[in-house]
């Protein structure tokens, strides 16, 4: 019985910056935003590096960072979006600003911009070495001053709604969610939803994405029918901090590179140069896959970062957060040698959306990091996706804005959907499944053997069938399923990955 004009899944910076744009502009409109844990705990803050943007017009410009971002991702960008976002970025930023964002400065009081790997100019604005957090943060505190949206925690979204139009159309009418406190699922309608759920790195078992990344959004929409897009494209990110048995790996933001930190082997060698000749600051699939190279050379676990060399003073001042985790760990920048390796860190592709957010299925939008816009191609620029989430947040706000007057609620009520739900039980077996599917998409990003990893993908929902048969539903069981759905079709896309075309 429930309703809200807007349904937003997911509280990271592309549904927040959505929220708060639409809110301010529509007052009348009702927003629910929808995040299946505590707000704060998605990918954003984790964010270290920062923003992308040009804002020195001395040194940098505008084509100069499209054409970076085009080089980076290998041909598969759509070069008309990579314009529209780099040319937009300052007003973002300065939406951002009026929301209460701070980024460093110089004591001049200009930008201190950080340079990142395959940026040609140093243009990432950031907020030390906790951007996402200073910005999840501040944006969190600008929601309760608007009355027209409610934020709802623990709430699990297990399904989109569809339903045919008068035409025939399929439109997205609403979401079956999972109250965690109530243990039922319940159905809301709403004119627009919008997806802002983030990536799927626990789908690998090295990572530096939290518990909650198991790629929801993207298996809902497949759900519903709407088109995916690149989703083999996973951005390894060269230097998670490497300690064993860790899930996910604490990340050492690319910002060290640009700092002047070193990638060595364990006779303390750089060896970046071999593969590419811009060494530390080549792009993150070259970092990475060199890393890798080396790493099956040598048998090691591991390589190393090296800040020894490094003005300790001013790295502190840049990098206290990271410099403070090393420490807990007993270790020291200024001292030692950092153990790295590459993890998977962002999906570069995703549910197709065009240049107002649309996805395939009408009434359904998509914004953030689940969605593939054709900004980043096979490789995401660094600091590129904060920026994206700004930019396509606003674009699916406007166009929300603009049409959803137009739009009526479903009039169907889904009262026989209602299910009792389980809270989790951690010896319910699905924990071992997810860490069998980690090793075979492991492995697969390694031997690309498309049909042993289909194979394993289908015995383990077999398994999880199995299990959730015997019992009632549980959110681990609905998480497991979405991961299998996603890793799926990420094998499926790699196979046929001569057929992805750039978007148009
Ligand atoms: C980093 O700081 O290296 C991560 C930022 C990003 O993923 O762009």
């Amino acid at each position: 019985m429930e309703k809200t004009d807007i349904l937003i899944i997911g509280s990271g910076l592309a549904g927040l910056f959505l929220a708060i744009k639409t809110a301010q502009k529509r007052p009348d409109l009702s927003i629910v935003i929808m995040t299946k844990s505590l707000a704060d705990t998605g990918n954003t803050r984790y964010a270290q590096g920062g923003i992308a943007t040009v804002t020195d017009l001395v040194n940098d410009s505008y084509e100069q960072h499209i054409q970076d971002t085009l080089s980076a991702g290998g041909g598969c960008c759509n070069e008309k979006i990579v314009r529209m976002v780099v040319q937009q970025a300052p007003d973002r930023i300065e939406e951002l600003l009026t929301m209460g964002i701070a980024f460093d400065t110089k004591p001049s009081g200009i930008w201190d911009l950080g340079l990142e790997g395959g940026h040609s100019r140093n243009r990432i604005l950031h907020h030390k070495d906790i951007s996402g957090l200073e910005i999840e943060r501040k944006l969190l505190a600008v929601i309760p001053q608007l009355p027209n949206i409610r934020l709802l925690e623990n709430q699990l979204c297990v399904d989109l709604s569809t339903e045919k139009d008068k035409t025939d159309q399929e439109y997205c009418s609403g979401v079956f969610y999972f109250n965690k406190t109530r243990h039922r699922i319940k159905h809301i309608r709403a004119r627009s939803i919008v997806l802002s759920t983030g990536g799927c790195g626990q789908l690998f078992k090295n990572t530096t994405n939290p518990e909650v990344a198991t790629g929801d959004g993207v298996a809902m929409a497949y759900r519903a029918g709407a088109a995916i897009e690149q989703l083999h494209y996973i951005q390894f990110h060269p230097t998670a901090l490497y300690e064993a048995n860790k899930h996910p790996f604490f990340l050492l933001s690319e910002a060290l590179r640009g700092f002047g930190a070193y990638v060595v082997d364990e006779n303390q060698k750089r060896f970046l140069f071999k593969y590419d000749t811009r060494g530390e600051l080549a792009t993150r699939d070259i970092v990475s896959q060199a890393i890798n190279s080396e790493l099956e050379k040598t048998g090691k676990k591991h390589v190393y970062l090296d800040c020894r060399h490094l003005d300790y003073d001013a790295f502190y001042r840049h990098f206290p957060t990271i410099t403070d985790y090393c420490r807990t760990i007993g270790l020291n920048p200024q001292e030692d040698l950092i153990p790295v390796v590459p993890a998977a860190h962002y999906q570069c592709g995703g549910i197709t959306v065009d240049q107002h957010s649309r996805t395939t299925v009408k009434n359904l939008y998509a914004i953030g990091e689940c969605s593939c816009t054709g900004l980043h191609g096979k490789n995401r620029l660094a600091s590129n996706s904060l920026l994206e989430a700004l930019v396509f947040a606003h674009q699916g706000s406007e166009h929300i804005c603009k049409t959803i007057d137009t739009i009526a609620f479903s009039s169907l009520i889904f009262m026989n959907k209602q299910q009792s739900v389980l809270p989790d039980n951690p010896d319910s077996g699905f924990a071992a499944l997810k860490e069998e599917l980690q090793q075979a998409m492991t492995a697969f990003y390694t031997d690309k053997e498309a049909k042993t990893a289909l194979n394993t993908i289908k015995q383990l929902k077999t398994t999880a069938d199995q299990i959730n048969s015997k019992q009632k539903i549980t959110p681990s069981f609905i998480e497991l399923i979405n991961m299998l759905t996603v890793a799926s079709l990420i094998v499926e896309q790699t196979k046929h990955s001569k057929n992805v075309t750039p978007l148009t």
